[in-house]
């Protein structure tokens, strides 16, 4: 989608996070990530769909060897409230059980979601879980939970693009931006 074009959409009130910001940031986690797990067998999974972007970028910035992974699941349904129930679409078609996992999410808003995958991930009996989310609203949190890493905090704040949706629209967006109804 061409980004200016989608400017002039009324629904995208902001740019809260530019092309370049993002990947500066997720640059810089790639390495945290590639010395931290050099010489280890390492799957990177991504939560479908909003993370597909964060993922694709991320994966590229390793210069370690790793897997990829994915599930779907659903908790958003849809506009901009949760509906609180979380369903596993498609799950993992991969044993884990020699992998140190590293769960890779859009956004953690109440927790719910990622709450539920984590303890399904460890079931799984992976080496390891840890858990990288690209953005984090920690005001919203329903249930405790906190990444292992958090590239951007942001505000109660409903955002689109760079993965993340409003009604499947907006994830083309190259950057994030504030979505108003
Ligand atoms: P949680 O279970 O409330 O933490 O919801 C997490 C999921 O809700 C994310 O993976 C997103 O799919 C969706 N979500 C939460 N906040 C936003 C947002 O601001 N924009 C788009 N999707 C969101
Ligand atoms: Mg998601």
């Amino acid at each position: 989608m061409n980004a200016e074009a989608i400017k002039q959409d009324s629904h995208i009130k902001k740019v809260i996070l530019s092309e370049e910001e993002i990947r500066q940031k997720v640059s810089e986690t790639g390495r945290l990530i590639s010395e931290k797990y050099a010489g280890k067998p390492l799957m990177l999974v991504s939560i479908l769909k909003g993370s597909f972007i964060f993922l694709a970028d991320l994966c590229r910035s390793l210069t370690i060897p790793c897997e990829i992974g994915f599930m779907r699941v659903s908790s958003y349904y849809e506009g901009t409230s949760s509906s609180g129930e979380i369903n596993i679409i498609m799950d993992l078609d991969r044993d884990v059980s020699g992998y140190h996992v590293i769960i890779a999410e859009d956004i953690i808003d109440t927790g719910r979601t990622l709450n539920d995958i984590i303890d399904r991930m460890k079931k799984k009996g992976p080496l390891s879980v840890e858990v990288i989310t690209l953005l984090d609203k920690p005001e919203r949190r329903l249930v405790p939970l906190k990444a292992d890493m958090s590239l951007f905090e942001i505000p109660d704040l409903f955002v689109v693009g760079y993965g993340l949706d409003c009604g499947e629209r907006y994830r083309n967006l190259p950057y994030i931006a504030e979505y108003s109804e």
